[in-house]
């Protein structure tokens, strides 16, 4: 080995030579010799040949390896996720044949790093696309190899990255306000409690009223951080764990906070199609996404419930809807896949909404709140704007039975210099749910918590 010339590492995924020179001065040009890193992800072989698919987290590389090195235990041996270095020179790939990034490196070399079991215990038969969907939820950390796993779980840090980038063109500050709370934000009945040496606590259902503090010192604030929710249902966009983008704004109207909900979203799809590796990914996952046009449709809850009795959508218990159901998940999908467009149903009635909700002045049965719908998935967002008056607050605590002393920090900051102001929060898998055609959100977590699921 050592008469061979200095090795030097590519990253697969480099498609632009000049890229490649940052890393390694000679590029990935034809006649370049290159040591490339990782694991078998697919193999083929042929009389005289081997080729094999390189994956390392980055990309693809097609390898083939020839002669001698054929003929070798190693290689007639070889099974798939076998770590393996392999040494050799970047070639061409010949006319009307297919190379991942049109690249191919021909192998002279070879050092198995560590083999993969085969066989009965060969990662196919482990996470055989066929396998039940509970089979393949214990072997999440086997599927996530898989191309398509790991395509959304690059979408998901694309995501997260643009969402970052678009709150500091606004001027956001990042806060991250703690899981464990004693306070509920939801509603009681998704609450999950814990011992806290010997206090009752909960896992946050939303940090909302954290934010809402954060205002007068640090202005306009959002945070990226795990809800929990005790949900009974077991439905495809519901997780018990989820990441919960959330964001708070101070001095503004409910026009203002759909405005800002409006383009911020707009911008992360931006960011999103802007950035190569992000919308190569977005374009195999869903290859039908098209940004959506602004602006997007306005449509308060009363014109929903006649829209949804013109169209004969039942509410749950069979009947025609009327003023102050709950539109359930069914309807709202419903309906959102015919208007086939996003949706902001604004004005739900306070008795379905939230304690915190600031009600609408000239109609005070309803909230200025907002839930963002989209198509194939319905509500991604919920949003609203919060009572500011001390005297109301203390009252929406009555009406909801709750005592307001575990609140006294809530309740505060109407006492002390109270302002109007309103935020939202987004499901992260709910929005990379919509964003690659995934039928589920659990597809959209690294590891998804719901009802009774918590390995791996
Ligand atoms: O509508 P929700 O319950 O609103 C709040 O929690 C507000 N306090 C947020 C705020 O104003 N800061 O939840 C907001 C979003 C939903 O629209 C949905 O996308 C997501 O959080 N979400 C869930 N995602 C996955 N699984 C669950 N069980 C979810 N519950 C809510």
């Amino acid at each position: 080995d050592a008469s061979l010339p200095k090795p030097v590492r590519i990253r697969l995924d480099e498609t632009d030579p000049a890229k490649v020179k940052l890393r390694t001065p000679e590029s990935d040009a034809p006649g370049t010799r290159v040591r490339v890193l990782g694991r078998v992800h697919r193999m083929r072989a042929q009389k005289d040949y081997v080729f094999i698919t390189l994956s390392d987290g980055y990309g693809y590389l097609q390898c083939i390896l020839t002669g001698d090195l054929v003929k070798t235990y190693d290689i007639m041996t070889l099974t798939l996720e076998t770590s393996i270095a392999i040494h050799g020179e970047m070639r061409a790939v010949p006319p009307k044949q297919h190379a991942p990034n049109d690249r191919e490196l021909h192998a002279d070399f070879f050092t198995i790093i560590g083999r993969a079991a085969g066989d009965k215990e060969a990662i196919t038969t482990r996470v055989a696309p066929d396998a039940d969907p509970q089979t393949l939820y214990d072997n999440r950390h086997l599927v996530l190899r898989g191309e398509t796993s790991s395509s959304v779980m690059k979408v998901r840090a694309a995501t997260l990255r643009a969402f970052r980038k678009a709150f500091e063109e606004n001027r956001m500050l990042e806060v991250t306000p703690p899981a464990m709370v004693q306070t509920q934000v939801e509603g009681g009945s998704t609450l999950f409690g814990f011992d806290y040496y010997g206090e009752n606590a909960y896992l946050t259902q939303s940090s909302q009223l954290y934010l809402e503090t954060c205002l007068p010192s640090l202005g306009d604030v959002f945070c990226v951080c795990p809800s929990f929710r005790a949900e009974k249902s077991l439905t495809r966009r519901h997780l018990s764990e989820y990441t919960h983008v959330e964001a708070e704004l101070d001095f503004i109207t409910f026009t203002d906070l759909l405005d800002h909900l409006e383009a911020m979203i707009c911008r992360v799809i931006e960011l999103l199609l802007a950035d190569p590796e992000a919308s190569k990914h977005i374009a195999t996952l869903n290859p039908d996404f098209k940004p959506p046009s602004r602006p997007f449709k306005r449509m308060k809850y009363s014109d929903a419930i006649d829209w949804l009795v013109e169209h004969e959508i039942p509410n749950e218990e069979g009947q025609p809807h009327k003023f102050g159901d709950d539109i359930a998940e069914a309807a709202e999908r419903k309906m959102t896949d015919i208007i086939n467009q996003p949706i902001f149903l604004t004005h739900f009635p306070a008795e379905i909404k939230a304690f915190y909700m600031k009600k609408d002045e000239s109609d005070r049965r309803v909230t200025e709140s907002v839930d963002v719908l989209m198509p194939g998935v319905g509500e991604i967002v919920g949003g609203s704007m919060r009572m500011d008056d001390w005297n109301e607050l203390m009252d929406a605590y009555k009406h909801e039975g709750m005592d307001p002393s575990p609140y006294y920090w809530y309740t505060d900051q109407r006492k002390y210099g109270t302002s109007p102001h309103g935020g939202y929060g987004l499901g992260l898998e709910r929005f990379l749910a919509w964003l690659c055609a995934r039928y589920t959100v659990r597809d959209c977590s690294l590891y998804p918590r719901f009802t009774g699921r918590c390995t791996p």
